[in-house]
């Protein structure tokens, strides 16, 4: 399995977002990795958005709607919650089942988010940036530092290629995954044992390095693990992780801050 460096950043995002267009209308999203179901999870993330916040964007927001509830009900400040899709059927989903005056959806892919839309506070990105593409991604950070204000920042969380290397390892049952591609270490890829997405699962320090190449200032990478009890039975049905004895899936939790263009004042 080689990682894909196309400069063609419309056909690898054409390809992502079929992807996923497929995925919606085959599952409605059942047979994805849910993070926005744990409440723990989206606390954390709440607690990391400034109250002082104005404008967000929840980027690839898909069809879950916690979260943008969430933080209208813990941020009175919020003027407009920008959630964008490439899916069409996710767009849609999400707009059915919550909408808001100050929530607008907005139907485009990663790399076109710089072309409409600016001055935002605060980027949420869960899960979203993790196309096979590394080169798409370096390039989808670099758009969303370019929609943020020059005080604002990005909170995500990034899938690590470590967790699924230590279920490989830890449980006779995933040490296929070792020798089968599914997981492929050497480019940071994790093919879903369910379907048939290939995407990016980043080892720490490279992730800080895509964040750095793109004038981001990584302030803080932290572990979050998936281990409550409604993540540990979402994970069974995912990956097939025992829920009572198996070791919870973990990801990154980032906060990096866009870089002032102002020169520093001298005294
Ligand atoms: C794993 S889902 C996460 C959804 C949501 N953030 C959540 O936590 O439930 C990834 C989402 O990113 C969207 N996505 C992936 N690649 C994209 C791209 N290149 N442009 C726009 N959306 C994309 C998908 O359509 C999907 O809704």
């Amino acid at each position: 399995m080689t990682r894909k460096t196309n400069s063609n950043v419309v056909a690898i995002s054409k390809a992502d977002v079929a992807a996923w267009e497929h995925e919606y209308s085959l599952t409605g999203y059942t047979n994805v990795f849910n993070i926005s179901l744990d409440e723990y999870f989206l606390k954390k993330i709440i607690k990391k958005i400034p109250q002082t916040d104005r404008r967000i964007l929840i980027l690839g927001c898909g069809s879950e709607i916690n979260l943008q509830r969430k933080i209208l009900l813990s941020h009175a400040k919020i003027e407009q919650i920008v959630c964008t899709d490439g899916s069409q059927t996710a767009i849609k989903l999400a707009q059915s089942n919550f909408s808001n005056e100050k929530i607008c959806y907005v139907n485009i892919a990663h790399h076109e988010i710089s072309n409409f839309i600016t001055d935002i506070d605060s980027i949420i990105v869960c899960n979203s940036i993790l196309s096979a593409s590394d080169q798409y991604n370096r390039e989808v950070i670099g758009h969303c530092y370019k929609v943020l204000k020059n005080s604002g920042r990005l909170i995500g969380v990034f899938p690590s290629i470590f967790s699924p290397l230590e279920q490989a390892y830890h449980n006779k049952k995933f040490s296929n995954w070792i020798s089968d591609g599914t997981i492929d270490l050497v480019n940071s890829l994790f093919k879903e044992p369910k379907g048939d997405f290939v995407q990016s699962f980043y080892p720490p320090s490279l992730l800080k390095k895509i964040f750095e190449s793109n004038r981001f200032k990584l302030n803080s990478l932290e572990i979050i693990f998936f281990d409550s009890y409604k993540m540990m039975q979402h994970s069974e049905y995912i990956y097939g992780i025992d829920s009572n004895n198996g070791l919870p899936v973990w990801e990154y939790l980032v906060e990096a801050s866009k870089y002032s263009l102002q020169a520093p004042v001298k005294k």
